[in-house]
């Protein structure tokens, strides 16, 4: 039943007593999920009642899925042309589900969206987000059971592996939702003109019988147990992945914690757990939000750039999901596994992107030529193209883009297939034309970037290629484990980022230097300074110092030096006493240990300690967040969006490749 995708939109409606039409309803599913919009997608669906009697109930008998590929318009003209849904029927209890995807798992297409079915007759039907890595026991599971719906959930959700959000209805209990989460977000809104029960939800336990709240039949349905309105009419229950969807229908929302249930049953709402566990609130409270709606999508955020970049541990973990697995100290990149012994038998590899997509390639080109003993070419894709570089079929060609669809990359990606060498796509867009044309490939699963400039895939790429060459490596575990954890650390110094800002920003120019694996840093973090700041910076080979670009340092020049304890480290320290010989003034990016660096910068970032080839991951971050403060402190709008995103969809009917642009929201000023 659980076609999997990643983490979207969710959004479903339950009205109780308060009689809407059906279009009424779609209205209120079809305005969700456009406030879903901002995160980016590929297709959308809705799950309804399906009868069109005057009586309700009976409507309830059947469930109605429409899903579309493309836009939440396109899914709402679709609505529209459907023939044998009468728009006008009123439903006094009614649940709808609705869903936004962007496909990770299998192209976006109508059956690939979201609500899936447990069968035909769409007995049950589920909304997910997140990614369950052992989805196919449990369509078995699922039909053969038919308990009371909310102990069905709980029993489903202690098979899952992986993480999830999860919205169900089904046929078998009209009326009823159920929705769970673990690791994925979601949250339920509540709307009653009438007096709530409570303003707190105890959670009803099932592991012990002679608990005075365990659950084990239909759970009592008073006010020691559930939430309703005091004199039991009328009350509208929203579930949502984001405040974002339900804030224009009520501020009142319960914030659900990984594994509860959270039931609807005649308009109450209770709170499931399979057992208590120590330190947990035995109660959820529903809280009020003051925000208003564009502050909720950025969350505390002023731009998404800025919330991307904070999103970065969240996305680390999404990517090595169902790929890394701790336990076993094992790699799966079931995109390359059948194709490792002929790129292990190739003469070279050529690493192939533009922008951020490039200086991935070429953190990574060291580790590559280290452990897999093949030369290694880091191209710029037009570069490539403009010198009609040889290229011979025993080459292995990666292609490494974010979108998947810039094209200069597309192009050396053909130039290359003509020439018959082998072609892998590292890349963050499924369904993208470098993800099709490439022979074999890997999707970062990095999430949609909404932000104009690239941040958060920049590590997944990385995290890739060191995979890929690490594949037989069982430390590679150890080295990546720990990651999200650091990333949030180097995060925490964004405070200390922002008042260094505050002392740059009206200066021309930014220099920044680094050797060895933080050369790439450097071009990276001078990219990000030009594109967000329009300051000029440039990223300096550390090692090139002395054969011109010394010239440049003087005590007025802004200089971001980076000194890891690598093999790079006493030539690192050369530099630094070069620039410092200039009357420079070293702002030094460092390991926080390295007392001797601290001392003789005038000023450095602490950043922590991780292998050496990964390093880079953390020391790009404090460049990131400085181009954002940067930007904001000279009067930018950071706020601007990814202006298209393209997604390219294949007519597997017609045998035709058509593309369709869809344009995101450009919002919001800083
Ligand atoms: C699959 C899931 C992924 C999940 C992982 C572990 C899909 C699409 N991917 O990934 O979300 O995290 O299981 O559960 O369902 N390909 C190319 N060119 C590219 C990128 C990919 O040809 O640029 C090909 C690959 O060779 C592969 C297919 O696309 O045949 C899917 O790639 P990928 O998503 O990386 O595969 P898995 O690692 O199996
Ligand atoms: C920089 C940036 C661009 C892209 C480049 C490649 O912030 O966004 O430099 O990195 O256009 O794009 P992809 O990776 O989509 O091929």
């Amino acid at each position: 039943i659980i076609k999997l995708s990643f983490f979207l939109g969710i959004f479903a409606y339950l009205n109780y007593h308060v009689p809407r039409t059906r279009r009424e309803i779609l209205e209120i599913l079809i305005k969700g999920l456009q406030r879903l919009e901002y995160r980016g997608y590929d297709s959308a669906g809705v799950g309804i009642d399906g009868g069109n009697n005057k009586e309700w109930e009976s409507n309830a008998k059947s469930i109605h899925l429409i899903k579309q590929r493309g836009k939440v318009k396109a899914l709402d003209e679709e609505i529209h042309k459907e023939q044998d849904i009468d728009l006008d029927v009123e439903f006094d209890v009614h649940l709808g589900i609705a869903h936004t995807r962007w496909a990770t798992h299998g192209e976006p297409s109508p059956m690939n969206s979201h609500p899936q079915r447990s069968d035909k007759n769409n007995e049950f039907i589920v909304i997910h987000n997140g990614i369950i890595t052992n989805y196919k026991d449990l369509k078995k599971f699922l039909v053969k059971l038919t308990f009371f719906f909310a102990t069905l959930v709980e029993r489903v959700i202690q098979q899952l592996e992986g993480a999830f959000a999860l919205v169900f209805k089904s046929v078998h209990y009209p009326g009823e939702a159920v929705g769970t989460r673990r690791g994925g977000p979601l949250l339920m809104g509540v709307r009653s003109d009438h007096k709530l029960s409570s303003d707190h939800i105890p959670v009803l336990y099932r592991s012990s019988g002679k608990d005075k709240k365990s659950c084990n039949s239909i759970p009592r349905t008073d006010q020691d147990t559930c939430l309703f309105p005091v004199d039991e009419k009328a009350v509208e229950y929203f579930f949502a992945s984001d405040a974002s969807a339900v804030i224009e229908h009520t501020n009142r929302v319960i914030f659900l914690e990984d594994d509860d249930v959270a039931a609807v049953v005649e308009g109450r709402l209770s709170i499931h757990r399979i057992k208590r566990s120590a330190g947990d609130y035995p109660a959820r409270a529903i809280q009020t939000l003051q925000m208003e709606l564009q502050q909720i999508m950025k969350g505390n955020f002023s731009a998404f750039m800025q919330k991307e970049i904070f999103e970065q541990p969240e996305s680390v973990v999404n990517t090595m999901r169902g790929r890394v697995n701790f336990d076993d100290n094992t790699v799966i990149l079931g995109g390359l596994k059948d194709h490792i012994k002929e790129i292990q038998r190739c003469r070279r590899l050529i690493l192939i992107a533009c922008g951020t997509s490039y200086h991935a390639g070429v953190a990574t080109r060291q580790v590559l030529e280290e452990l897999t003993e093949l030369p290694v070419m880091v191209e710029l894709a037009s570069d490539f193209l403009d010198r009609n570089t040889p290229v011979f079929r025993d080459d292995v060609c990666f292609f490494i883009s974010q979108s998947g669809e810039t094209a200069d990359s597309l192009m050396a990606l053909r130039y290359c297939k003509e020439r018959s060498a082998l072609t892998v796509g590292i890349t963050n867009t499924v369904g993208s034309s470098i993800s099709r044309e490439t022979d074999c490939g890997v999707h970062i699963n990095a999430g949609p970037e909404i932000g104009v400039a690239s941040t958060k895939v920049i590590y997944q790429h990385h995290i890739f290629l060191f995979t890929f060459t690490y594949i037989k490596v069982k430390d590679i575990t150890d080295a990546l484990k720990p990651l999200f954890y650091l990333i949030k650390e180097v995060l925490s110094l964004d405070d200390e980022i922002q008042k260094l800002a505050a002392e740059l920003y009206e200066n021309k120019s930014v220099l920044i230097m680094g050797r060895g694996y933080h050369y790439a840093t450097c071009l990276e973090g001078a990219l990000k300074i030009k594109e967000i700041t329009y300051m000029h910076s440039e990223g300096i080979l550390a090692g090139e110092l002395k054969h011109g670009p010394l010239a440049l340092v003087d005590k007025l020049m802004p200089v971001i030096m980076i000194i890891m304890r690598d093999h790079t480290y006493t030539k690192c320290q050369n530099a630094l006493q070069q620039v410092v010989a200039r009357q420079g003034r070293p702002i030094v990016i460092c390991d926080k240990d390295d007392q001797e660096t601290i001392r003789n910068s005038c000023r450095s970032i602490k950043v922590p300690h991780c292998v050496d080839c990964l390093q880079g991951i953390l020391s790009v971050i404090p460049l990131q967040l400085l181009s954002f403060h940067l930007a904001v402190l000279r009067g930018y709008d950071v706020s601007a969006t990814s202006s298209a995103s393209t997604f390219i969809y294949i007519n597997r009917n017609k045998h035709k490749v058509f593309t369709q642009t869809v344009v995101l929201q450009t919002s919001f000023s800083v």
